[in-house]
C-alpha cells in the first residue's frame, strides 16, 4: 500500500498539464487501475484481514482522489490564465487604417455658394437637366438663329428637347409657379458640346433671379459685391463690364480683380489683372410677358456663375477636366 501511495506521489510531480492528470486518474482509479485491481485482490486474502485492508485501500482512494481534485483546479486555473493572457489584446498596437473619402471640391464650392445666398434670403429652385427648348432658349428671348442653339453647343434630345445649356431656364419655370415677389437661386448641372483644358461637356452653374417692385441695377451690383466679397475676401475688388445676354437688358460681366497677381497681370488674367467671374443683369422685359408678369410694375435682375471656373481659381486648378477623372491622388487634397 504504501509503496502505491509512493509511486502516486512520485508520479504526480511529471504532471504539468490537465491530459497529463487525466493519464494518472486512469492509472490509478481507472476500471483496469492500480486501486480498483488492488480491490479485486481482496478477495483472495484471509476473511478477517479483508476488513483492515479493504479500508486502506479506501483512505488511499480518498487521499487520492482529493489529491487530483486538487491539482485539477490548480492546473484549470493555469490554464485558464494562459489562455486568457495569450488572447489579450494589445491596445497599442496601431489599428487598421480606414481611408474616409471627403467632400469633391465642386460640390464644396457649389455648396459655399449656394449658403452664401441663402444667408441674403434666397430660396433654391430647382429644374429639369432635359429640358425643352421653349425654356432653355425661346423663353429667354434667344433669337431662332441664334448661335448658342448651334448644334456645336447643344446637345439635342429630340426636335425640341434639349440638354440644358445653361441654368437660366429655371428663371422662367420658377416664376412660372409664382408671382412676384420672387427671389431664388438654381443651383445645377448643364451640358454643352465643348471639351479642352477649360471646358466639359457636363459642368455646373449656379442661376440667380430676384424680382419685386422697385428693383434696380444698384440692388444687383449690391448682392454680387456681397457675395464676391464673401467668397474671394472683403478687399477683392469687382467691376461691371457692359456686355449681352438676351436674356437681360441691360445686361453685364463681372470681373474681380485678379486673385494671383492682384491686378499686376498674370498668365490666368491673361494680363489684364482681372478674372470674369459671373454674367448678370436687368431681366429682359420680353421674358417678363413670356411669364406675364407686368413691366410696369415688377422689375428684377437675373445672374449666372460657372462653379468649376470658381473652383478652379479659388483652389487654383489650372485643368477643369480634374474634376471630373476622379483621381484619387488629386481628390484626397481637398
Ligand atoms: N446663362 C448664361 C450662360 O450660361 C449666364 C448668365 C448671364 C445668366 C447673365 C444670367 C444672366 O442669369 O443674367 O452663359
Amino acid at each position: 500500500m504504501t509503496a502505491i501511495k509512493d509511486s502516486f506521489f512520485s508520479d504526480i510531480k511529471s504532471v504539468n498539464s490537465l491530459n497529463d492528470l487525466s493519464g494518472l486518474k486512469v492509472k490509478y482509479l481507472g476500471k483496469k487501475g492500480v486501486l480498483t485491481s488492488e480491490m479485486k485482490s481482496l478477495s483472495s486474502l484471509p476473511a478477517d484481514e479483508r476488513p483492515s485492508y479493504g479500508k486502506k485501500i479506501n483512505d488511499l482512494k480518498t487521499l487520492i482522489e482529493a489529491e487530483i481534485d486538487r491539482l485539477e483546479s490548480g492546473l484549470k486555473n493555469s490554464e485558464m490564465k494562459q489562455q486568457l493572457l495569450s488572447e489579450s489584446l494589445d491596445i497599442t498596437l496601431p489599428g487598421k487604417y480606414t481611408p474616409f473619402g471627403a467632400e469633391h471640391p465642386i460640390n464644396r464650392t457649389l455648396t459655399e455658394i449656394v449658403d452664401i445666398f441663402v444667408k441674403m434670403g434666397f430660396s433654391i429652385e430647382e429644374g429639369p437637366e432635359v429640358e425643352l427648348d421653349y425654356y432653355n432658349f425661346e423663353a429667354l428671348n434667344f433669337p431662332k438663329n441664334h448661335p448658342a442653339r448651334d448644334m456645336q453647343d447643344t446637345f439635342f434630345v429630340g426636335d425640341n428637347t434639349v440638354l440644358r445649356t445653361h441654368t437660366s431656364p429655371v428663371q422662367v419655370r420658377g416664376m412660372e409657379k409664382r408671382r412676384p415677389p420672387v427671389r431664388f437661386i438654381a443651383p445645377g448641372k448643364v451640358y454643352r458640346c465643348d471639351a479642352d483644358m477649360t471646358h466639359t461637356p457636363l459642368f455646373h452653374q449656379v442661376e440667380g433671379l430676384m424680382v419685386d417692385r422697385h428693383v434696380t441695377f444698384s440692388n444687383l451690383k449690391g448682392i454680387l459685391v456681397t457675395f464676391l466679397h464673401q467668397m474671394f475676401g472683403p478687399e477683392t475688388p469687382v467691376r461691371f463690364r457692359p456686355s449681352f445676354f438676351p436674356f437681360t437688358e441691360p445686361s453685364a460681366e463681372v470681373d474681380i480683380g485678379c486673385i494671383f497677381c492682384k491686378g499686376a497681370g498674370c498668365r490666368v488674367c491673361k494680363g489684364s489683372g482681372w478674372l470674369e467671374i459671373l454674367g448678370a443683369g436687368m431681366v429682359n422685359p420680353r421674358v417678363f410677358e413670356y411669364v406675364e408678369y407686368d413691366t410696369e410694375e415688377f422689375a428684377g435682375f437675373a445672374f449666372g456663375m460657372g462653379v468649376e471656373r470658381i473652383a478652379m481659381l479659388k483652389y487654383s486648378i489650372d485643368d477643369i477636366r480634374l474634376f471630373f477623372e476622379n483621381d484619387i491622388r488629386f481628390l484626397r487634397q481637398f
